[in-house]
């Protein structure tokens, strides 16, 4: 049958519009190769499973006219938008493109991003944002404003509901990082990425100040200052990766269920497990990898860490026990031997919560001398930071097993999972010391009056009379085993197998909060 004259018109209409695709997509390619970058459309390729990218708006235009903006209207406007699956699950992205008037975000291209996060929270999947972008557009004012306002209402009504990715793959400023402060990760990569709310020229002009964008906002000052960012990649396609994995860890959404793998984890005790009962030092005061602890417990050992250079005395990150996925915190006892800190505070809090929201049972490490002292921390809000992390752990509804390792001292031990916070299974190893204070505190503030009577060989002696006395009764597991305040004390080989015992047992927990609008946890 012959075409019909219009259809031939039309399809041809459909060509002139891909080679402009096409020619775009080479002009982007032109720009970012060079600086070690992929395009927008590349990006999102690489992330997603092969062919299943549906782009959506790809013929969008802004409708500016200022500025001489309507003699150069790109297709698509500077983000590539869609659909997708990763490892056959579904999920939405947005890519901005950097090539087009720098990734800025306007009214066309702001309302294709607030499409595709609709569609995510109707049909319960992750939203990916690739960010590479200098924020609102200024060529297009308020427009580009109240574009991404309306963006950030998206990022905050799905939260807790849809888990929301960002990534940062260039240099962003203004809404390309504060909608990513809205999401629940944000990866950043090596030499490319930085994040700014102003550009050093903005800064200058306002405060006078001189300084490199490096040092304003570059990827090692977001990663381990800021805590801006989640994951600092070696480059895009270690980024990718991260990304991949940790969807795989999560449910799509707040009502599901993360994927489930097979149990072959082995059911008695192994070689393996007995290394867990030589790992703690016999020295209180030394230190150790607490990682090796948290690879012995949980599937081939692996532990997919966030923040991870991000205050390193709180370890944090997403691993699975006989096949399902729980969110694991610990204190690391190779940094400030593990004290918890402002920045640990905030870490470890966002990372419960973001658990507790999607229902990934918490599995929690001890091995804590308590809050840090000192003058920086007390004026910096430890008191009201370091309050988050109770309230989260308190607010937490979903299975949580507590493991105290060695110490358990103070507030350390009350905010790290403690059955008195809310965790329904407690165990403890025979090294734990759980008490107000350390051993040596604690004679010291005690017996103060009667140590100060005397001096030389005589005091050393009756110091260590009054530790040991400490340590064998106040200090000891059995004290708060007696109280039921831990469940059992077990042997360290042994601990693998009842993790794995209390979180089947767990595995159906119901409960359900107060009715109200919302908490108002310490900000
Ligand atoms: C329009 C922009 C732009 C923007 C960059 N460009 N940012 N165009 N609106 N916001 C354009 C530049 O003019 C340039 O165009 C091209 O993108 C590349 O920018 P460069 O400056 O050459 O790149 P680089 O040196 O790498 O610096 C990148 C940058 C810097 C750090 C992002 O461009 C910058 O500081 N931009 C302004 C950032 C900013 O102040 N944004 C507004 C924030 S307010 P040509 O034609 O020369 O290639 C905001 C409010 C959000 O976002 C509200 C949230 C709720």
């Amino acid at each position: 049958m012959a075409v019909p004259e219009s259809a031939g018109v039309a399809v041809g209409e459909l060509l002139l519009r891909s080679e402009q695709l096409a020619r775009q997509e080479k002009r982007a390619a032109d720009r970012q190769h060079p600086k070690g970058k992929l395009t927008a459309r590349e990006r999102v390729l690489a992330l997603v499973d092969a062919g299943s990218f549906v782009e959506l708006d790809e013929f969008v235009q802004h409708g500016c006219r200022d500025f001489g903006l309507d003699a150069d209207r790109p297709y698509g406007d500077g983000v590539v938008a869609g659909h997708a699956e990763v490892d056959g699950r579904p999920i939405a992205v947005f890519a901005q493109d950097f090539s087009v008037y720098g990734g800025s975000i306007g009214e066309a291209n702001g309302a294709k991003v607030i499409k595709v996060m609709d569609l995510a929270a109707k049909i319960g999947c992750p939203v990916i944002g690739i960010n590479d972008g200098g924020g609102a557009r200024i060529q297009e004012g308020v427009s580009s404003l109240a574009l991404y306002a309306q963006q950030a209402v998206r990022h905050t009504n799905a939260s807790g509901v849809i888990p929301q990715i960002s990534m940062i793959l260039g240099p962003c400023a203004g809404g390309a990082v504060y909608a990513p402060a809205l999401t629940d990760f944000t990866v950043m990569v090596e030499n490319t990425s930085h994040m700014v709310v102003t550009g050093p020229d903005v800064v200058r002009a306002a405060t006078g100040e001189s300084v490199t964008l490096d040092e304003l906002g570059g990827p090692h000052t977001n990663a381990s200052v800021s805590g801006n960012a989640h994951y600092l990649a070696q480059d895009e396609d270690d980024a990718l990766d991260w990304v991949k994995t940790l969807l795989g860890y999560l449910p799509s959404n707040n009502l599901g269920a993360a994927p489930e793998y097979a149990d072959d984890t082995a059911a008695g005790i192994t070689d393996r497990d007995r290394e867990l009962d030589g790992i703690v030092p016999d020295g209180e005061n030394r230190a150790y990898d607490m990682t090796e602890v948290i690879a012995r417990v949980v599937d081939d050992g692996e532990l997919h860490q966030v923040h991870q250079a991000f205050a390193p005395n709180m370890i944090v990150g997403f691993a699975r026990v006989a096949g399902r996925s729980v969110g694991v915190v610990a204190n690391q006892p190779m940094f400030f031997a593990g004290a918890i800190d402002i920045d640990a505070s905030e870490k470890a809090a966002r990372f419960v919560r973001f658990c507790d929201a999607f229902g990934l049972p918490l599995l929690t490490f001890a091995d804590v001398p308590g809050y840090m002292p000192g003058v920086d921390q007390e004026r910096g809000g430890i008191i009201r930071r370091g309050a988050k992390l109770l309230y989260a752990y308190a607010e937490a509804t979903v299975p949580q097993v507590t493991v105290v390792v060695r110490k358990a001292y103070g507030g350390g031990y009350a905010v790290m999972g403690s059955k008195h916070l809310g965790a329904d299974v407690n165990l403890a190893w025979p090294t734990a010391r759980i008490a107000v204070v350390g051993t040596e505190a604690a004679v010291q503030v005690l017996h103060r009056r009667e140590l100060a009577a005397l001096s030389g060989q005589e005091r050393a002696d009756r110091e260590r009379e009054l530790a040991a006395h400490h340590h064998d009764t106040i200090g000891t597991p059995y004290a708060a085993a007696e109280r039921g305040y831990v469940d059992a004390v077990i042997e360290p080989s042994h601990t693998r197998l009842a993790v794995t015992r209390a979180l089947r047992m767990l595995r159906d927990k119901a409960v359900s909060g107060p009715t109200r609008k919302h908490g108002n946890i310490p900000l």
